[in-house]
């Protein structure tokens, strides 16, 4: 069973989806994030748009989350968005195109009838179809389709690429990381950089000292092949099925 979001979804209808949950504002929903919604881009083809997700007043939220949003308001560059564009420039700028295998592009900040939006190309599958997350071949509708092994060593494959490019993504969390297959093997790539820049660290030490850094990269991805351990069912075989 998946585990209940951290903070409660406020519903549905009062957010701007339709009620099968399949479209917002009359875009097709890509993916529900906890604080943003991703969908189809209708303008530009093959690209998605992320659109913050309005904060349920009536939902008690921690303190820490609260000062962060007040923060966010009172400078629009701190805004989620914005952040993640940051985070990407500031990565391509010092790794270039080679940064497509493994981080999805983000384009541009976008005005659009529904408001500010963040044009990113979408990672799909062989079929074109978005790339499922990782959190949803754990607990959603592609749950199964890959044993935990493949999962683990595509966890470590990536963990292999954020140390040697030095890539301070700390936030390895299952939604923030889609699944592509690559010669029927399954690989990662990240939807969500903007920990690059925005880290929980009041003083950002991880960042200063590349031991730390790796350290701290080596914690969160054996912290993310656990959580496949414990949720990825192991009877099914390995590969899309
Ligand atoms: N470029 C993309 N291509 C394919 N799917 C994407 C892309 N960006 C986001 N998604 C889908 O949308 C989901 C939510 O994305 P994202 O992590 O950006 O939002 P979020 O988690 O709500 O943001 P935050 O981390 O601020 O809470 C992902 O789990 C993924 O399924
Ligand atoms: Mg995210």
């Amino acid at each position: 069973m998946a585990p209940a979001p951290a903070t409660p979804l406020p519903p549905a209808s009062a957010q701007g989806f339709s009620d099968d949950g399949g479209l917002w504002h009359g875009m097709p929903v890509v993916a529900r994030g906890a604080h943003r919604v991703c969908v189809l881009d209708p303008v530009v083809h093959g690209h998605c748009l992320k659109y913050p997700l309005p904060v349920d007043p009536a939902v008690r939220r921690p303190l820490r989350h609260r000062l962060r949003e007040a923060w966010a308001r009172l400078v629009p560059r701190r805004q989620t968005n914005a952040l993640e564009l940051r985070a990407w420039r500031h990565l391509h700028a010092r790794l270039g195109d080679r940064l497509d295998d493994r981080v999805a592009r983000c384009v541009d900040l976008v005005a659009t009838p529904a408001g500010q939006a963040l044009r990113c190309a979408l990672v799909v599958d062989a079929g074109g179809t978005p790339a499922p997350s990782l959190y949803d071949l754990l607990f959603g509708a592609s749950r199964g389709r890959y044993h935990a092994d493949a999962l683990c060593d595509a966890v470590t494959r990536f963990e292999t690429w954020l140390h040697v490019h030095a890539v301070p993504l700390f936030d390895l969390n299952s939604g923030n990381l889609v699944v592509v297959e690559c010669a029927g093997i399954p690989e990662l790539v990240c939807v969500d950089v903007k920990s690059v820049l925005g880290g929980k660290e009041i003083v950002p030490v991880s960042r200063w000292s590349r031991g730390l850094m790796q350290r701290k990269i080596t914690r969160r991805a054996d912290r993310l092949r656990a959580r496949i351990r414990a949720h990825a069912p192991l009877a099914a075989t390995q590969g899309a099925h």
